[in-house]
């Protein structure tokens, strides 16, 4: 733990939020960056530093990062993201903040290069900080339960139905809490285990079994139908390209893996996709926007 601040970027969002809350309860000094000073402010209270910015905004990132001990680079899927993310990787060197722990993109977006536009970005962030005189890792979860599970969780719930383009293709879930543990373990631990971690739950789950825990959670009949994906839009924006192409790979069974990285890393078993379905479901048969 250092007396210094570590800072967050990303800490308004879904997991830089859990990141934020584990490394204030740990007594570490946290300063986040964001463009919500007062979204930050409601979500934190005074339990951490807020540096108002903007990746785009130099000065507000040089700012940011002054008297920062760690770094956790947190940037959402968009064109921006290499510049944004090169941008405060830069200010960190030019600060002499000691390491930089990045949320990566899933191992199968990123390797092999060519399949997606999100996993490329993220793969030459990857690189650039290959480049700098600085430690580094990357953390590459695997798709994460609290997004594209909790969006099928919804659709059946509303319509009883999970639709998928390959309902045998299988995801490597993982839960939001152990990426954010594992992030906090790698900002506070005295020395890194590796440049890039490959994180996921501890099964592969298919469409099809996600279709029957749902049945049982909600102790009614639950079909599963399968769709053709989405033609990927070559002049949508880059996140609805991103997705499409996330669709596209996933059916393809890219995103049916697992490692031992989260179990080894924290010593205890990562969440499982029933052990998320149930928590999901069992309160009131309804899902709400958002829960970790
Ligand atoms: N979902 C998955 O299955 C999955 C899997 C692997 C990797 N990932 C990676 O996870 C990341 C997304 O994480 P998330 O879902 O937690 O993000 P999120 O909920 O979409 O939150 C985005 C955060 O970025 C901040 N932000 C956006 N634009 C900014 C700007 N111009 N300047 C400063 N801050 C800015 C926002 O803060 P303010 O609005 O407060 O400024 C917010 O805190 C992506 O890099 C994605 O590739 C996701």
């Amino acid at each position: 733990m250092s007396e210094r601040p570590i800072l967050v970027t990303g800490a308004t969002g879904k997991l830089g939020r859990l990141v934020v809350e584990r490394l204030v309860a740990f007594g570490q000094p946290v300063r986040v960056f964001t463009r919500r000073p007062e979204a930050a402010g409601a979500l934190f209270g005074k339990t951490v530093q807020i540096a108002a910015g903007d990746f785009g905004d130099r000065t507000s990132l040089e700012t940011a990062v002054r008297g920062v001990a760690r770094l956790l680079l947190l940037s959402p899927i968009s064109a921006r993201l290499v510049t944004d993310q090169v941008a405060a990787a830069d200010a960190a060197v030019a600060a002499n903040v000691a390491r930089i722990v990045k949320i990566s993109g899933s191992d199968w977006t990123i390797e092999p290069a060519g399949n997606s536009i999100s996993g490329d970005a993220h793969a030459a962030v990857e690189r650039h900080l290959g480049s700098l005189p600085i430690e580094a890792v990357s953390l590459r979860p695997n798709a994460w339960m609290q997004v594209s599970l909790a969006n099928i969780i919804r659709q059946v719930v509303t319509s009883d139905q999970v639709v998928a383009a390959n309902l045998d293709a299988g995801i490597g879930y993982i839960g939001a809490r152990d990426i954010a543990d594992v992030a906090v373990q790698q900002l506070l631990a005295d020395r890194l285990d590796g440049r890039t971690l490959n994180l996921t739950g501890p099964d592969i789950v298919s469409f099809r079994q996600i279709a029957s825990l749902m049945a049982a959670a909600l102790k009614r009949s639950v079909a599963a139908l399968e769709e053709p994906p989405q033609i990927v839009p070559q002049d949508g924006d880059f996140e609805h390209r991103a997705v499409a192409q996330f669709v596209r790979l996933i059916a393809a069974g890219r995103a049916a893996t697992t490692t031992d990285v989260v179990r080894t890393l924290l010593a205890r078993s990562p969440r499982t996709v029933a052990a998320f379905i149930l928590e999901q479901v069992a309160p009131a048969a309804a899902v709400p926007e958002y829960q970790p």
